[in-house]
Formats: structure tokens, C-alpha cells, sequence
């Protein structure tokens, strides 16, 4: 008889641990590798690894805490260094994240991802997904073998953002080092350091503290619901390069843009994007040559307002890797220059 009541209690014990399990949101995490998923052979280093060694469910698994925050389940993208993912991956990375998202059993979905172009894959999901569910990217400065690895908490930090129903709503977002970040405005400020992603002019969108996101802040930029951009039938996107303007700059640079059939050049220009006489006689020749142009600026931040003396589009505050990324996105929807200059303003 005792024993059969204790039985029945124990049970009662379990089936109301898996009623709560099953109550936590549902998170996919997406796998792309970086050094979050980056293996060394010694636990002290930190550089010459391999990123992108590390599969989803090792990540997942080096991970318990994250069972008591969400029911999480992973796939794997990809698993390269974030400098060998394309075009064709971001926008098979998209297309997923809308199918996953357009699910009702799915509340939010989080992918790691190499620091190195993590200032463009955000921000192209930002102008595609189609959902207000929260998107979160995150990725690490160390690999997952050294010592204080970064990865596990900002993985954590990630899922536990993805999972808050707070976070609806404030378009893709780049979680790193306790920092809650937008993608339109987080960028690589460091080559080596943990605390590389900021926002240096607008700040960001909240913190993380004992566990827990603090949102101080939203967007003002159009994004996800609110974007014109329906990429989920789209099979490749436009080819857009960058041409870096300095003392010196060729011609030639524009000759090839031409010669390779690109769509659109993203001219990253001194200062407020300003041109040098060859530049300037690049993008006209480009222009006529059918190519959108538009010019940023390779300071990392400032606004680029149009300027009628100087040729091509401009690209107000995005830097030149989000300036090809949305110039990429925009090109799918039209070819219309000053369609495309209200989208660099409104975008
Ligand atoms: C990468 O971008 O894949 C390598 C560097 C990193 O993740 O920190």
C-alpha cells in the first residue's frame, strides 16, 4: 500500500515536470558554424583555429541550462566560416527561418553564426522574415575548446531572448556578450576581442542581467512585417560588390563590375562617401552600363545624404556590407533608382 502511493506520488511528480517541459516555448537553433562551433587543439588557443568544426547537437548539448528555458531542437545550415557563407546560404537561411516561423508549435528561432559578416546575414533577415516571432543571431570570439569559451553563454543568452515574448516585434536581433543589439545597427568593432558588437551611434536594445533580457529601446528602421521584401520565392539574389575608395582608387575596378555582370556596386567612399575623379568616371560609366551605384562610407558610421554633385545613390547610415545587402534585397523587387534611395532611408 505504501509503496503504491508512493508510486502514484512519483508519478504525479514526473507527468507535472513534463507538463511544465511542455509549456517552455519552442526554439529552433540553426546552425552555420564560426567559431562558436570552432575547434582548436589546445584549451589557450584563440587563434589559427578551425571554425565551423562543431555540429548543432554538440552546441545543444554543451548546453544543459537551456532545457529549463525552452524546448530546443537544432538543425544544421551550414557549418563554415561566416567569410565562406554566400548568397545562396543567407537566402536558404531566410526561407527556412519563414517556414519555421509560420508554424504555430515554433515561438522563436535563434542561429549561430561566424562573427566575421555578422553585421550582414541579421540585417538581410531583418528586411525577409516575414513573422514578429523574435529571430536571434548570435556567435562567439573564442572557440568552443578554449577556456572561458564565450559561445555557451552568449548560445544561452540567445535562446533565452529567442524565448521572451518581449522580444516580439523588435525586428532580427544580435545577441553577444550580455548586449541585446538590432541587427540594422550591430557591427564588428574588434578583430580579437569578446566585447567586439556594438552599435556605436544608436546603442542598444537592452541587456541581459542575472538571466534575465532588459529591452530599453526599439527600432525605428522598417523591418521584418513591416518590409516590402518577399524573398520566399526568390532562387538567387542580385550580385552586388563592394569598390573601397582611397587616394589612388583605379578605374578599372568599375571596368570589371561592368565586364562581370553585376547588378548593383555599393561604393564605399571617404569620408561622407565622397569620390575621386576616377571613381567618379567608374560609377557614371557604370550607371550608363545599367548598374544601381550606391555610395556609403568607410568611416563605419554617419549618414551619406544625397549630394547632386556627385554621381550615384546613397546609402544614409548603412555601412557598406549592409549597404550590399540591401541593395542586393531591394534589386529583387525593382530597378527603379529613386525607389531604391527611399528604401536606403526608410530600411
Ligand atoms: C567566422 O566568422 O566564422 C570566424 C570568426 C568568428 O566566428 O569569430
Amino acid at each position: 500500500m505504501k509503496f503504491k502511493a508512493l508510486f502514484s506520488i512519483a508519478l504525479l511528480f514526473i507527468s507535472s515536470c513534463a507538463f511544465a517541459a511542455d509549456k517552455l516555448p519552442h526554439v529552433v537553433i540553426l546552425a552555420t558554424g564560426g567559431t562558436i562551433a570552432g575547434s582548436a587543439p589546445s584549451n589557450t588557443q584563440t587563434t589559427g583555429y578551425k571554425a565551423g568544426a562543431i555540429g548543432v547537437d554538440a552546441l545543444i548539448q554543451a548546453v544543459p541550462e537551456l532545457s529549463k528555458i525552452a524546448r530546443v531542437d537544432g538543425e544544421q545550415i551550414a557549418n563554415v566560416g561566416s567569410n565562406n557563407l554566400t548568397s545562396d546560404i543567407i537566402l536558404k537561411l531566410s526561407q527556412r527561418v519563414n517556414e519555421l516561423l509560420a508554424r504555430d508549435d515554433v515561438d522563436g528561432v535563434v542561429i549561430t553564426h561566424g562573427t566575421d559578416t555578422l553585421d550582414e546575414t541579421p540585417y538581410f533577415l531583418n528586411l525577409t522574415v516575414k513573422s514578429n516571432k523574435p529571430v536571434v543571431f548570435t556567435g562567439a570570439m573564442r572557440p568552443a575548446t578554449a577556456i572561458s569559451a564565450d559561445g555557451p553563454m552568449n548560445l544561452l543568452q540567445a535562446v533565452t531572448v529567442a524565448a521572451d515574448p518581449d522580444a516580439k516585434g523588435r525586428g532580427v536581433m544580435v545577441v553577444f556578450n550580455d548586449r541585446i543589439g538590432a541587427a540594422r545597427y550591430m557591427t564588428k568593432t574588434n578583430a580579437t576581442t569578446i566585447d567586439t558588437f556594438k552599435a556605436p551611434e544608436q546603442g542598444y536594445l537592452g541587456v541581459i542581467v542575472g538571466g534575465e533580457p532588459h529591452f530599453e529601446t526599439r527600432v525605428e528602421k522598417i523591418h521584418t512585417l513591416g518590409s516590402v521584401f518577399d524573398v520566399r520565392n526568390v532562387k538567387a539574389l542580385p550580385k552586388v560588390v563592394i569598390i573601397y575608395g582611397y587616394q589612388d582608387d583605379p578605374e578599372y575596378m568599375y571596368d570589371a563590375a561592368i565586364e562581370h555582370h553585376a547588378d548593383g556596386i555599393i561604393y564605399a567612399g571617404m569620408g561622407a562617401g565622397s569620390v575621386s575623379k576616377r571613381s567618379e568616371a567608374g560609377i557614371k560609366k557604370a550607371e550608363k552600363a545599367g548598374i544601381i551605384v550606391v555610395r556609403a562610407s568607410r568611416t563605419g558610421a554617419g549618414i551619406v545624404s544625397p549630394d547632386s554633385d556627385q554621381p550615384g545613390l546613397v546609402s544614409d547610415s548603412l555601412n557598406p556590407a549592409k549597404a550590399r545587402i540591401l541593395l542586393m534585397t531591394a534589386l529583387t523587387e525593382t530597378r527603379n533608382p529613386q525607389l531604391i534611395q527611399r528604401y536606403f532611408q526608410t530600411y
